[in-house]
């Protein structure tokens, strides 16, 4: 086997090692500045070239050569090429412990880690192996690379990390403790986590674990690199009937799998759907669901966004799961609108035309979508277009064409309000949030102390991997 592999080292050694000089040693130089451990034991410089040969290289300068049998092979089978191949090799540690690569291109790097993918190209690119790191159990932030703030809100911030454990991407929302208590939020974040934990479908945000530190709490999700649905809305002002017409039928399903869930999930808008790698949607945000006996059982809590509330909420008239169908009608329109039905400038208006206007339809929606989303947002709940008999309707009779949502591959498709902003300590980090959102909190302004104010105990039951 050395034997034949020093044949195969031979063949590309000298015919590669010329053109690709160059571009190694730079990279080198960068990468000593980032002192990268042990992942640093090897590097690779990956081509393809017209005879579907990847050539790798190691950092004690061998070359090994990958053939390629296909013209399209995945990621995974790379990951495990190379493994096998290293394994052939005599090396100072175990290549099964390779979980991925690293390049100098942050989406490259989640291109190569979605292992069904297909392989990008990789002309000249220098991959760096990386090589699974030992954490200490239980799961903290030690375990996770920072790469880029993706969003934040009120009194939490979501940042696109990588495990170093595993090499996969997630999203990790950060919640500073003191803002929650001070804001009244522990019961709705809490609340969250308990949702969150019992969930497990395609349509619905995968939470991979939840923990504490000293002054902060973290969700880790699985990355939805294709962002929020209401990015792409805004970029393309409105969809097409058939593009609305699949995302209705995607959401529809997460939404009814809450319902067998017995959740009510409350806060349906374009924000809190994300496109997962595959361009599909996904449910994320469960801070306003609300877990019920039964689906019948009404509920009086008036929470969420306004375009988007039901007039039993406004009312105070009760409401129960057919307010997710509202809601669901309400976005269909704005998915072929542009805007919600009953969006006006003042808060009165819209609460005026949520409880007594009839919708106004464009020229172009179809009769039957009229009368669909007509059903959907009937004002009276019990005469709601509801569970199992939507299907029926005309609307969504005939084949439906799946359109996932094309997103940029090679950038963030995220606002670039916060794309742009430098990572800070994640520690301090939100804690800066509040300084920019001017939110300084209270006690912080008082001097009392994190350890005061947020004993760990106090969160243990917070934590959480699947
Ligand atoms: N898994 C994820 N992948 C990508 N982006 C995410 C993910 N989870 C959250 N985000 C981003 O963070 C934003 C806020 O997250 P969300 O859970 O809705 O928190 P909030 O309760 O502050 O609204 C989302 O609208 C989205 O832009
Ligand atoms: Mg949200």
């Amino acid at each position: 086997m050395e034997e034949e592999m020093s044949e195969v080292v031979r063949q590309f050694k000298p015919k590669f090692r010329s053109i690709h000089k160059t571009q190694i040693e730079d990279d080198l130089s960068e990468n000593t500045a980032s002192s990268l451990h042990q992942i640093e034991l090897l590097r690779t410089v990956i081509t393809k070239n017209v005879f579907n040969i990847v050539r790798i290289q190691t950092i004690d300068d061998r070359w090994i050569g990958i053939q390629l049998r296909d013209t399209y092979v995945t990621c995974g089978w790379l990951l495990s090429e190379v493994i096998r191949k290293l394994s052939q090799l005599r090396l100072n540690y175990d290549p099964a412990d390779i979980v991925g690569f690293k390049t100098n291109n942050i989406h490259l790097d989640y291109h190569l880690s979605c292992l069904h993918y297909n392989l990008p190209n990789l002309n000249g690119v220098l991959l760096i192996p990386q090589i699974r790191q030992q954490l200490k159990e239980p799961i903290n932030l030690d375990w996770f690379e920072i790469i880029k703030k993706l969003a934040a809100g009120g009194f939490s911030v979501v940042y696109l990390v990588k495990n170093k454990e595993n090499g996969q991407f997630y999203a990790m929302k950060v919640i500073d403790k003191r803002l929650m208590i001070e804001r009244d939020k522990e019961e709705m974040v809490f609340n969250e986590r308990q949702i969150l934990t019992r969930l497990n479908h395609r349509r619905i945000i995968n939470l991979y674990c939840a923990f504490q530190s000293k002054s902060k709490l973290y969700f880790v999700f699985d990355y939805c690199p294709g962002g929020e649905l209401y990015y792409h809305l805004r970029k393309q002002k409105r969809f097409s009937e058939e593009q609305a017409k699949w995302l209705f039928i995607q959401i529809l399903d997460g939404l009814q799998y809450l319902h067998s869930q017995n959740i009510i999930y409350r806060d349906l808008k374009p924000e809190n759907i994300l496109i997962d790698q595959d361009g599909c949607p996904k449910l994320a945000d469960f801070g306003l669901s609300k877990i019920v006996d039964n689906q019948e059982q009404l509920n009086y809590s008036f929470c969420g966004s306004l375009e988007y509330m039901a007039p039993e909420m406004i009312e105070q008239k009760g409401h129960n799961y057919t307010q997710d169908y509202y809601q669901l009608g309400v976005m269909l329109y704005e998915m072929m609108a542009g805007i919600p039905p009953f969006y006006a400038k003042t808060r009165q208006d819209m609460i005026k035309n949520i409880v007594s206007k009839q919708i106004n339809y464009p020229h172009f929606f179809s009769k039957n979508l009229s009368d669909f989303i007509t059903k959907l947002c009937n004002k009276d709940k019990t005469k709601r277009l509801c569970g199992k008999q939507i299907y029926q309707h005309p609307w969504l009779q005939g084949p439906i064409k799946k359109m996932p949502i094309k997103y940029q591959c090679d950038q963030f498709n995220f606002d670039k309000l916060f794309i742009n902003q430098k990572c800070l300590d994640i520690e301090s980090g939100p804690r800066c949030i509040a300084e920019e959102f001017n939110l300084l909190t209270l006690s912080q302004s008082r001097g009392i102390r994190d350890e005061e104010m947020c004993p760990f105990e106090k969160f243990s039951s917070f934590y959480y991997k699947k």
